[in-house]
């Protein structure tokens, strides 16, 4: 494996991947359609790695577009980010969500299909796994999706699954990550939503910024430890390490594989925010509001599958955690000037 194709490279997920491929002496080659991010981030890749991710401005959906692509380079693999992932927005805009996220899928495997490019690695979620029957999650938990985002991820491990059984030559990683956060630890990349935040790091780190004036928790009246939502928060970082590992999996041709990339630590909102404020020295308001729409109490991952199979265990902590997210915030801040700071609440 040389050669590596990652689309949606330059969103947040993607382009710390990027870096770590790039470091571990991969090439790099990225489509996106900057529908989420900003063609700027590689030239941040290229002072970090003193490499060059050669990226293509093009929607994923557009098969003759991703033909001239792969026909321009020998691709090994492809790694598969490209996608919208609001939950809320997707309840929304349900077609919005289908048309982009499975067709982007369905044109990427017509295209490695074509030319035989045998490796595929997915951005699963956590999500897939519905409300916990059990915890930890361990792959083998059922699988149910409760909006059309989790219903796209659910579909697109079953269009990935059936194109593996039509052709076993296709090694496929399906990745179920769990929530990912923090940012690289030169704090030059990281996370930042456009509009409001749905995710509670995001919303923490602009909260302590000014720019919103309280979070919001969203219940405290869970079964759990103090009765806001529990999750298993994971560095970005770890997760990036995670799609190195898989990669060097499917070259080992074992078909089609899942792996759950999560801690196996659940955290609650109380205990993330708290760890903000004193390892950062930073206040968050915050005040307890109604528990949210679709929300589970708990879930945390059995990663037990990737340490065996991957060889991967993530390393970073909750402290690592709320560290990088809040540097990497603080530098957005000086460089956008504040500019979010008059949306409403
Ligand atoms: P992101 O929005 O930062 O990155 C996605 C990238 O894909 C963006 O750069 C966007 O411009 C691009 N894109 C979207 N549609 C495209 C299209 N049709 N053609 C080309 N480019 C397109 O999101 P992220 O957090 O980096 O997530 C990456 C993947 O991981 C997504 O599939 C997401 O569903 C999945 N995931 C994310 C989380 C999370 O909490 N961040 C959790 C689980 C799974
Ligand atoms: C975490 C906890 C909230 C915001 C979502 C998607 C999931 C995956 C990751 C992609 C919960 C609480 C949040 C706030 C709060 N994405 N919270 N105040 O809901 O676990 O997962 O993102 O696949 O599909 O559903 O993450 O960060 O939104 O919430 O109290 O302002 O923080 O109730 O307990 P979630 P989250």
């Amino acid at each position: 494996m040389k050669n590596i194709l990652v689309t949606g490279g330059a969103g947040y997920i993607g382009s710390h991947t990027s870096i770590e491929l790039l470091e571990g002496g991969y090439n790099v080659i990225c489509v996106d359609n900057f529908s989420n991010s900003s063609k700027d981030i590689f030239d941040v890749i290229h002072d970090l790695t003193g490499k060059h991710v050669t990226w293509y401005e093009a929607d994923v959906c557009d098969v003759e577009a991703l033909r001239k692509i792969v026909k321009a380079h020998d691709i090994d693999c492809v790694i598969h980010f490209a996608g919208y992932k609001a939950v809320g927005e997707s309840v929304e805009k349900p077609l919005m969500y289908y048309q982009n996220n499975i067709d982007s899928t369905l044109a990427l495997c017509e295209v490695c299909l074509e030319n035989s490019i045998n490796n595929i690695v997915f951005s699963s979620s956590a999500t897939v796994y519905g409300a916990p029957q059990y915890l930890p999650l361990d792959e083998h938990h059922s699988l149910s999706a409760t909006n059309p985002y989790g219903n796209c991820k659910l579909f697109i491990e079953h269009i990935l699954k059936d194109v593996h059984v039509a052709h076993p030559e296709m090694n496929i990683a399906l990745l179920r990550y769990f929530n990912p956060v923090g940012a690289h630890p030169s704090h030059r990349l990281g996370e930042s939503p456009k509009g409001i935040p749905n995710n509670l790091m995001p919303y923490i780190c602009q909260t302590a910024s000014g720019l919103r004036e309280q979070l919001s928790i969203f219940g405290d009246d869970y079964d759990t430890v103090d009765g806001t939502g529990v999750r298993d928060y994971i560095h970005v970082v770890d997760l990036a390490k995670g799609h190195a590992a898989a990669i060097k999996k499917l070259a080992t041709a074992p078909g089609c594989v899942v792996y759950n990339l999560g801690t196996g630590n659940g955290t609650s909102v109380l205990e993330l925010v708290r760890t903000f404020i004193t390892e950062n020295n930073v206040d968050v308001p915050f005040a307890i509001a109604p528990r949210r729409a679709g929300d589970i109490a708990e879930c945390w991952a059995d990663p037990a599958s990737a340490k065996e199979e991957l060889g991967w265990e993530a390393q970073y902590t909750i402290v690592d955690m709320v560290r990088d997210s809040w540097e990497a915030q603080k530098r957005m801040n000086t460089n956008e000037k504040v500019t979010v700071a008059s949306e409403a609440v």
